[in-house]
């Protein structure tokens, strides 16, 4: 048995990133990559000094174009089966600093057709209110509205189509099956969808009627989806996509990543931020059994899940993260004490996404693609 899965559908277990870099086939980010992007982005994003995007596929090529005067676009996209919550928003904040660093346009893809192929109680018309709802979180990030563009799958159907056919016809059966696990059970519907995934990697290009190089900061588990459109693309006469992955926020239970179904475990970004925060003095820790004894014997930070939310997202100080870990394993911080800082942390950042999330609503049209 394996000791973690990851696909596009289900993580589980204590991913092991090396393992995983090698069992896809992807590279680690290197020092020598972090210092070409250095130079371009002026300063280094937190998730890329602390290894939270940690592995790619052809950004040196990527880069490469780029120096020689041809820019890339951003696609990246979510699947809306219900609200959004801090861990999606990593590949997000991430893709803004690449828009911003790079000058770059968005292609931002609501998956709502695989969320409703893919899951037994999910109505079509939720998802695509998922969609909207999603959305608003997107547009919250602050990415440019000139250079950004959300789009649903179903309702933007008649331009993707176009190009997810092209790529349907070149991929067989065999390889979607190899790839992601297909059954003679499985609705041929989700069978289709890897066409529709891989559809934006390439109509920019067929929109601007030249070839576009596309880069996809995403989670790893969506890489197996990159593998078949990297197939097709030169059958195409396209670039193939380049990638940049990041790692999944561990949920506030114990192990396992942050998942919506497991909503006491979760943080969403419409949650009251009082109950954001109760949910967080619920988190496992790695405190002892009683004060006395974590005074004596110190906690361990690195089994933790608020210390993870603090690498993660909420201390951008790499000082004041180092003090938290130190002062842990010294036994001066109590689990009780540690737990308060990080509500009070998430509250705040409730506070001011919900606010950014509310004035989405009048300029969302601005941002969405229709057919
Ligand atoms: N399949 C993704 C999900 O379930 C959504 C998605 C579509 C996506 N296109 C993407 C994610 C590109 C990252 C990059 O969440």
């Amino acid at each position: 048995m394996p000791r973690f899965v990851v696909t596009p559908w289900e993580v589980k277990g204590k991913v092991d990133y090396d393992k995983l870099v090698k069992q896809f086939g992807t590279k680690l980010i290197d020092h020598a990559l972090l210092k070409r992007l250095e130079k371009h982005a002026g300063k280094l994003h937190m998730f890329l000094e602390r290894g939270i995007f940690f592995s790619h596929r052809d950004f040196d090529w990527i880069l490469n174009k780029y120096e020689e005067g041809e820019k890339f676009f951003l696609y990246t996209g979510r699947g809306p089966s219900g609200h959004t919550h801090v861990g999606h928003l990593i590949p997000w904040i991430f893709t803004k600093y690449l828009q911003d660093a790079f000058d770059a346009e968005l292609y931002f893809q609501m998956t709502d057709d695989e969320k409703f192929l893919f899951r037994r109680d999910l109505d079509l018309d939720d998802a695509i209110g998922f969609t909207y709802e999603n959305a608003l979180d997107v547009i919250a990030c602050g990415f440019d509205p000139k250079k950004t563009f959300i789009f649903s799958d179903v309702e933007y159907a008649k331009t993707l189509y176009k190009t997810a056919i092209q790529v349907a016809k070149h991929t067989t059966f065999s390889t979607v099956k190899a790839v992601f696990g297909f059954k003679g059970s499985s609705n041929i519907g989700i069978i289709f969808f890897p066409a529709m995934q891989a559809a934006p990697c390439f109509f920019p290009s067929v929109l601007k009627g030249k070839n576009i190089p596309c880069l996809i900061p995403a989670a790893i588990d969506q890489d197996p989806y990159w593998r078949p459109s990297r197939d097709v693309a030169p059958k195409l006469g396209f670039y193939k996509p380049a990638q940049l992955h990041c790692k999944f926020i561990p949920g506030l239970g114990k192990g396992g990543k942050m998942s919506a179904s497991q909503p006491e475990t979760c943080i969403f970004t419409t949650d009251a931020p009082e109950a954001a925060a109760k949910k967080i003095m619920n988190a496992f820790t790695g405190g002892r059994g009683t004060v006395k004894e974590q005074r004596e014997k110190g906690g361990n930070p690195d089994i933790c899940s608020v210390y993870q939310y603090f690498y993660f997202l909420f201390e951008e100080s790499d000082k004041k993260l180092g003090e938290i870990y130190r002062t842990c394993k010294n036994g001066e911080l109590i689990c009780g004490d540690c737990k308060k800082m990080l509500a009070e942390k998430v509250k705040k950042f409730l506070v001011d996404h919900q606010r950014k999330r509310e004035k989405a609503k009048n300029v969302i049209q601005e941002f969405m693609l229709k057919d």
